[in-house]
């Protein structure tokens, strides 16, 4: 038997050189994957490799598939499986009302189990291989989601929400304490596997300006080196008007809501924030001069009545954009909706989000976003082989649409628009098997 699995079907991914994103479509292409590694050994036509590789043994024929990197989700709550499409409320009273009181069922390690797998076999479920998640306070939450990552060989970030105010007294930490904790589990995780930590204050009302030096802290003690990746950062970042005003009423010394984060040492490259749906002129000008990332969450911004982001202003700005899905204030786990939404957002603000841009921000630009493009996000030469397979008749809509496509990028705008977690047929991870339909 030979060391390699080959993969033949349609394939589409896409390659980014000097800023810039080009698509690369193979109409019948062949994947060669290292079975030990599970890395990408070589992508190309199949009339072309098949004369080269051994195609008498271990080749997998996706016929009506295409084959993409598994979608990588920057900004999603692990702990909010069941707090998805709760009625009825804005962001603040959404937190209090649901999200504050199912996040304490956390303390139990054996709910927290449950839950980290159940999300995981839906993330699965949804072609979506990389994600970086929100845990709860407690640490027993970080534990049992990076045992369940790691049990299935999947790259993941996540960590211990930091937060130490306005917030139920059985959910908050201190400073010191949250400074301890996630240095505890930066050693046991942080690097382990395909497993990466990230530092994680909720978001500013609800961490004291010495919680928020305790984050910039441990930003600073796991740096990146030519060695090692160091750790990331997440939180939220002007998603909705009453927090913003609480913000300025909580922090006065600070110019605005992104100047809270800057003035505490939490800006940065290795530093991303969801939402930035309100930024000001002088927020976008000071999160491009920090290189610091945007998770943008669509769904949850419908679902929760937040607002309308502005993509076209945080590229002109030249800030590195992600899409996300933000369960459970977003309402599915599809990043095929995430990108439907995200559409008709920028089409509300008189800007088109061209199909080939949307699946970059789901796949390479997401990887990029999470320091992660080395390793995931396309199917360069030794890239860690994460793919889907989607089904391209999966609906008979979709099915007769694709049937009069012209090109790929009509087929793309097929799938973001009509496409859900039927479309995934297959999913792999590192070259093997993770999901079947
Ligand atoms: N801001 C602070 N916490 C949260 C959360 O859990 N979800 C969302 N969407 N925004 C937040
Ligand atoms: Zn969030």
């Amino acid at each position: 038997m030979s060391d390699h699995n080959l993969f033949r079907g349609s394939i589409y991914h896409c390659v980014e050189a000097a800023g810039n994103i080009r698509p690369v479509y193979i109409s019948d292409g062949l994947m060669v994957v290292d079975r030990e590694s599970g890395r990408v050994v070589e992508v190309g036509d199949y009339s072309t490799l098949s004369l080269k590789w051994d195609i008498s043994d271990s080749l997998i024929h996706f016929e009506d598939r295409l084959m993409m990197p598994g979608f990588v989700d920057t900004h999603v709550h692990y702990p909010q499986y069941k707090v998805i499409a709760s009625y009825g409320t804005n962001l603040l009273e959404w937190l209090n009302k649901y999200t504050f009181l199912e996040e304490q069922k956390f303390s139990n390690e054996d709910y927290a189990d449950q839950i980290a797998n159940l999300f995981l076999d839906e993330l699965i479920k949804n072609g979506t291989t990389s994600a970086m998640t929100f845990c709860a306070t407690y640490k027993q939450s970080v534990d049992a989601f990076f045992r369940a990552s790691e049990k299935r060989g999947l790259r993941m970030a996540a960590g211990k929400v930091m937060m130490d105010r306005n917030a139920p007294e059985g959910l908050c930490d201190n400073p010191e304490e949250s400074y301890r904790d996630s240095k505890e589990l930066i050693e046991k995780w942080h690097n382990k596997a395909r497993l990466r930590y990230a530092v994680t204050p909720r978001f500013a009302p609800t961490s004291s300006s010495a919680q928020l030096k305790q984050a910039a802290r441990l930003l600073n003690e796991y740096p990146s080196d030519e060695n090692n990746k160091g750790v990331l950062l997440q939180t939220h970042l002007n998603e909705n008007d009453e927090e913003i005003a609480w913000v300025s009423d909580l922090f006065p010394e600070s110019k605005n809501y992104f100047g809270v984060y800057e003035d505490h040492g939490i800006a940065g490259n290795r530093s991303v924030f969801g939402h930035c749906i309100h930024n000001t002129e002088a927020e976008y000008q000071r999160m491009a001069q920090t290189e610091s990332k945007v998770s943008l969450c669509p769904t949850s911004n419908l679902f929760l009545g937040s607002g309308l982001f502005e993509l076209e202003k945080l590229e002109s700005y030249g800030i590195d954009v992600s899409l996300a899905s933000d369960v459970g204030g977003g309402d599915s786990f599809s990043m095929f909706k995430v990108m439907n939404e995200a559409y008709k957002i920028c089409r509300l603000n008189d800007f088109n989000l061209d199909p080939v841009r949307a699946f970059y921000m789901t796949t390479l630009g997401a990887a990029k976003v999470l320091d992660m493009n080395d390793s995931i996000g396309n199917f360069e030469v030794n890239k860690e082989a994460d793919f889907i397979v989607i089904d391209l008749n999966a609906t008979e809509i979709i099915s007769q649409k694709n049937k009069i496509a012209v090109d790929i990028n009509d087929i793309l705008f097929n799938l973001m628009t009509l496409g859900d977690d039927r479309l995934i047929d297959e999913v792999y991870v590192l070259g093997q098997r993770a999901y079947k339909k």
